[in-house]
């Protein structure tokens, strides 16, 4: 594992610069994202580095870890929409080459099924960006959700549901369930960047690299991974030194 420790704009400015690398290696790169507040940043980074002329998404393809299930793509907290806002409406990549799962699709089980397979039909993602709930869930993988699991529908636990509830207008408007990759999905990704901010990530974050690997901590899993980079900023490391 490579852990960096450092200010917030350090992890945002290294992080953005490891995947500008991998996308000036591989053109085509299948870059796995992932919303909420810790990756804006970086994402910030990313758009500062294309509009630098330092980088092209022409070709780089784009699958999202998670969707909430039962909100319009049109609506502010839709994961749809915050991925436009952040990143891609910023960047030069075609619209075709980006996918989120379909919370609205007909068919919620079918629509995991097919999400799974289409990433594994574009040869699988190159790059996982990931941030970590306070819970220690990825994606929306929450404690108690098994190692081999992909693509699937979830049931957000009330703990997620409080903490999301700052982006919409009520507790009671934020989605129950959503689609997310599995931690398998998530697992088989080549390599896995890991932004983790602020004093309150601090328990966290510090069980997830340091404690046991166990399905009631779905970030533990990480230890695991052969190709891990952890970016982590000094309020949230603090007991990681
Ligand atoms: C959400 C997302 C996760 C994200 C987590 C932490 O529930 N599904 O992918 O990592 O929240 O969010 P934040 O970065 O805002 O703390």
């Amino acid at each position: 594992m490579y852990l960096f420790i450092g200010t917030a704009e350090d992890c945002d400015k290294k992080g953005a610069l490891e995947i500008v690398n991998q996308i000036n290696n591989k053109p085509d790169t299948i870059l796995g994202l992932a919303t909420g507040s810790t990756p804006v940043g970086m994402y910030q980074n990313l758009i500062k580095l294309y509009r630098d002329k330092k980088v092209s998404f022409s070709q780089v393809k784009t699958y999202n870890l998670d969707e909430y299930v039962g909100i319009p793509r049109e609506h502010v907290c839709s994961y749809y929409y915050f991925m436009q806002e952040n990143l891609f409406s910023h960047i030069d990549i075609p619209a075709e080459n980006v996918s989120l799962p379909d919370g609205n699709a007909p068919d919620l089980e079918k629509e995991c099924s097919d999400y799974e397979e289409r990433i594994a039909n574009s040869g699988g993602i190159d790059l996982q960006v990931l941030g970590i709930g306070h819970n220690g869930h990825i994606g929306f993988n929450e404690p108690n959700t098994p190692f081999e699991s992909v693509t699937h529908l979830v049931d957000l636990t009330q703990s997620t549901i409080k903490a999301n509830s700052r982006f919409f207008e009520s507790e009671d408007q934020v989605p129950r369930q959503a689609l997310s990759m599995g931690i398998k999905t998530i697992m088989q990704a080549k390599k896995i960047l890991l932004f983790v901010k602020g004093a309150d990530k601090a328990d966290i974050i510090h069980k997830a690299l340091k404690g046991p690997v166990t399905p009631e901590v779905p970030a533990s899993v990480l230890q695991l991974h052969p190709n891990l980079h952890v970016y982590v900023d000094k309020a949230a490391a603090a007991k990681l030194k």
